[in-house]
């Protein structure tokens, strides 16, 4: 396992490396093979590809060197429009010398966060420049860029990547850095990633230095602060199952191994007896013997003692149902 963050070691290096966006990369790659370029507006949400595609395109273009032919600005660290200007000026005024393309790429990042007065002004320095500068706004919504600026772009929309892209990227990089990579851990990751491939190679990163190298659900939502769905199920299945002791040693593990809140098992109990498919009844039983802890949680008892209380109560319930 490497150190270093693998979300900049797995950052694909030329478009052919970006895992799905087709449609966006395929557009890109044209650009590249006509040496020429529109203005960009990139949009969507974090973590898609967004910032790795222009770095991408811009190495495709360029070649290795491709360093020296752009200009990375984050708008909401700069301070005022007038600054940006001053740099574009700086950075655009001069040609891309030593290279055969004629004109260089200045990446504004965060450009949705410039206010309208700014936008403006920036949109002047857009035109000014065009002869030896292109522009790639890049932004999570497009809404929030004026409308003078979008109909100088082509805008290319960013989604989350999909289950399956996330799921054999991750597979990919936890096979290259000898993670055992469990099926349950593949699945607690794409849940909580949402499609974001950075908060995806991160999470993934993180659990795999909790328990050396070894990645399930568990580890993911410990590293997560959050409580596996699957092992509270798990418990209250052995609780109504009877089996209060094995319900007790899961309840210790999340309590003591994974150091996890009483509040935030108790919570997440009760979002699961609710889905349970017993009677009614049953579940207002058991709703209001979850409020009694929970208020005694509130008082400082303590919490294995009370929640292992309510898991006698599982097991009593369990009887009853005649389970
Ligand atoms: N389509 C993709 N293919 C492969 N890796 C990706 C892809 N999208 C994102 N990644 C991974 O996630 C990391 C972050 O991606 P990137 O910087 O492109 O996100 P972004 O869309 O610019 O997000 P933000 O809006 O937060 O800046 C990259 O370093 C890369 O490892
Ligand atoms: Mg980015």
């Amino acid at each position: 396992m490497s150190s270093g963050m693998w979300a900049e070691k797995y950052r694909p290096q030329s478009l052919d490396e970006m895992v799905n966006q087709t449609e966006i990369v395929s557009r890109l790659k044209r650009f590249v093979q006509e040496r020429n370029l529109p203005h960009l507006l990139f949009v969507g949400p974090a973590g898609v590809g967004k910032t790795t595609s222009i770095l991408a395109l811009a190495r495709d273009l360029y070649g290795p060197g491709y360093r020296n032919f752009i200009m990375e600005l984050n708008a909401s660290d700069e301070r005022g429009i007038d600054i940006i200007r001053e740099k574009v000026k700086f950075f655009a005024r001069t040609a891309a010398i030593a290279s055969e393309v004629s004109f260089k790429i200045l990446i504004m990042d965060e450009a949705d966060s410039l206010t309208t007065a700014a936008q403006h002004a920036l949109r002047r320095t857009m035109e000014m420049y065009t002869r030896t500068c292109r522009f790639c706004l890049i932004g999570n919504y497009s809404e929030n860029i004026i409308e003078p600026i979008q109909s100088r772009c082509s805008i290319f929309r960013f989604s989350p990547l999909s289950e399956e892209d996330i799921k054999s990227w991750i597979r990919t990089i936890a096979s290259k850095e000898n993670v055992r990579l469990l099926e349950e851990g593949v699945e607690a990751i794409y849940q909580a990633s949402k499609g974001d491939m950075r908060k995806a190679i991160n999470l993934l990163q993180a659990a795999a230095a909790t328990r050396g190298g070894e990645v399930d659900d568990v580890v993911v939502y410990s590293v997560l602060g959050r409580v596996s769905p699957k092992r509270v199920r798990e418990m209250i299945d052995l609780g109504l199952r009877g089996d209060f002791i094995e319900a007790r040693e899961v309840l210790r593990s999340l309590l003591v191994d994974e150091g996890l809140a009483a509040e935030d098992i108790l919570r997440m109990i009760y979002a699961e007896v609710l889905r349970l498919n017993i009677p009614e009844r049953w579940k207002v039983r058991l709703s209001d013997a979850i409020g009694e802890v929970d208020y005694r949680l509130t008082q400082g008892s303590r919490p294995e003692i009370q929640l292992s209380a309510l898991l006698a109560k599982l097991v009593l319930a369990g009887e009853e149902m005649g389970r």
